[in-house]
């Protein structure tokens, strides 16, 4: 019973604060409050890790609660240890990795509503009474729309709603305080009383506030699942600098590309004796495809956070297309770290329209060979691309090119590219 009271004073607290806020006839009001259940002692023991952004000094739940709703552009959920209250910018929703165990803690929910049929005025006994909302300002105090006082709390919520005006209307002020950083663009929102605002990051950052400097294509995949695949500026913190490369999201269902070189047959000079485990990063600060790699370092730690190794044919002018293409997993084939020159276990490899799933053809890395598979003397192996040049040194697919063969599409003219990716699921 006491509870119950408790969250009828509550609410109507809110209400009494929002008034003296948001007193306007074409205004919205919202409505917050404990998400039910857990609200005398929170979820207790469970905290949201690395999302406050602002910390009181207040033991009570309610005082908690209203800082909270103050803050009512960024704050999500609280919590609170011993006497000390946490506001958070994200909740348990929309970070389930980071909600975790955490002793001493107790975490709230916070639910956030618009209303718009309802307005809340102060009477001289400090009770609160609704009136219905009306749709001008001259109707207010008109007397037909009548005054509905002491609402139950069940009526209340009978005329909630997560939404409240168009966004063409929308002036919230969530964006007057610099919530997007780094350069974003702040849009914002008034659809739903938990997204008041939007940050459109500038080209190197990533996060809800644009926080982060982007490190991997994976990371920019987890901040955005509709990313597209594009060049993205990369930051190493290793070396402490920027570098930009393709990431493909979209090509091979469930899995993340990082480009780590692409060349075209013509610039082949340059790569023919450049193995991977060779430091030779090429134009890491202007991505194109005709003459890219990334330095060893890079190369490494992408390696480091991947499972696969791709190499593909014209990525940058036909897309994806399994006709001259070979997909490994980095266990078999590690070109980070081996010489080869024998034959090696495929997910799939595909030379010249031949092709097999789950099989072995030939793998060659020299010191002074760049990565390629020898279609000519791979007849040892499962893969039988029939076809293949024989002289001078028998014929070169996806790297070294010392003989091509023009059906190959990484080799079919001198705009020709091929290009190498390392991937996780
Ligand atoms: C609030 O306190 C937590 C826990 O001590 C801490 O990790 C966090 O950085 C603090 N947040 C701010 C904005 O001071
Ligand atoms: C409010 O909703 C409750 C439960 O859904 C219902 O029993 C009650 O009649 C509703 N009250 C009004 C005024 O519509
Ligand atoms: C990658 O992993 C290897 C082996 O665990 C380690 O020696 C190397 O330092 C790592 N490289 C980078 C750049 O993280
Ligand atoms: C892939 O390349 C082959 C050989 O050039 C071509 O015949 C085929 O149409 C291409 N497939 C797609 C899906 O573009
Ligand atoms: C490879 O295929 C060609 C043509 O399909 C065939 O004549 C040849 O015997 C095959 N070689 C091997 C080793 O299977
Ligand atoms: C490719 O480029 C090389 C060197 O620039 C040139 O000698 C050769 O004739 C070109 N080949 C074709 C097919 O255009
Ligand atoms: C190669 O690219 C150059 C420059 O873009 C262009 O002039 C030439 O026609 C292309 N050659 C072929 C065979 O596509």
């Amino acid at each position: 019973m006491d509870i119950i009271v408790l969250l009828l004073d509550m609410v109507l607290m809110t209400f009494c604060r929002l008034e003296s806020k948001t007193a306007k006839c074409d205004g919205k009001f919202e409505l917050s409050g404990l998400n039910h259940g857990h609200l005398e002692q929170g979820i207790k023991n469970h905290a949201i890790v690395g999302h406050s952004f602002k910390n009181f000094t207040l033991p009570k739940i309610y005082d908690c609660h209203i800082q909270c709703f103050d803050e009512k552009c960024k704050c999500q959920a609280f919590q609170i240890s011993g006497d000390r209250c946490e506001l958070l910018d994200e909740d348990r929703y929309s970070t389930p990795d980071e909600f975790i165990y955490t002793p001493g803690y107790a975490y709230f929910d916070m639910s956030r509503e618009y209303i718009h049929q309802v307005r809340v005025i102060l009477n001289s006994n400090r009770k609160c009474k609704f009136q219905r909302f009306c749709p001008a300002r001259s109707d207010c105090n008109n007397a037909a729309h009548g005054i509905l006082s002491c609402y139950k709390l069940q009526d209340v919520f009978n005329v909630t709603s997560d939404s409240a005006y168009p966004d063409s209307h929308c002036s919230n002020q969530c964006c007057s305080d610099s919530v997007c950083l780094n350069g974003a663009t702040c849009t914002e929102l008034c659809q739903d009383a938990k997204h008041k605002f939007k940050c459109s990051c500038a080209p190197r950052y990533v996060g809800k506030f644009c926080q982060k400097r982007r490190t991997s294509c994976k990371e920019q995949l987890l901040m955005d699942k509709k990313s597209s695949s594009q060049a993205y500026w990369l930051f190493d913190p290793t070396s402490n600098s920027w570098y930009e490369t393709f990431c493909d999201f979209t090509t091979e269902n469930g899995f993340v590309w990082t480009l780590i070189e692409s060349f075209s047959l013509v610039n082949n000079q340059n790569f023919a004796d450049k193995s991977f485990y060779k430091d030779y990063p090429v134009i890491e600060n202007d991505f194109n495809w005709n003459k890219f790699r990334l330095s060893l370092n890079r190369m490494e730690s992408i390696a480091n956070q991947s499972s696969h190794v791709r190499a593909t044919c014209n990525f940058n002018t036909d897309g994806l297309n399994f006709t001259d293409y070979l997909r490994a997993k980095l266990t078999d084939i590690d070109v980070m770290r081996k010489k080869f020159d024998d034959c090696r276990n495929y997910e799939y490899i595909n030379v010249r329209g031949y092709g097999c799933h789950d099989c072995t053809a030939v793998f060659v890395q020299q010191d002074m060979w760049h990565a390629h598979v020898d279609s000519y003397h791979g007849a040892r192996c499962q893969l039988n691309a029939s076809g293949a040049i024989k002289d001078p040194g028998g014929e070169d697919d996806f790297g070294w090119y010392q003989t091509v063969n023009p059906i190959h599409r990484c080799s079919s003219n001198n705009n020709s590219t091929t290009q190498w990716w390392f991937g996780e699921h």
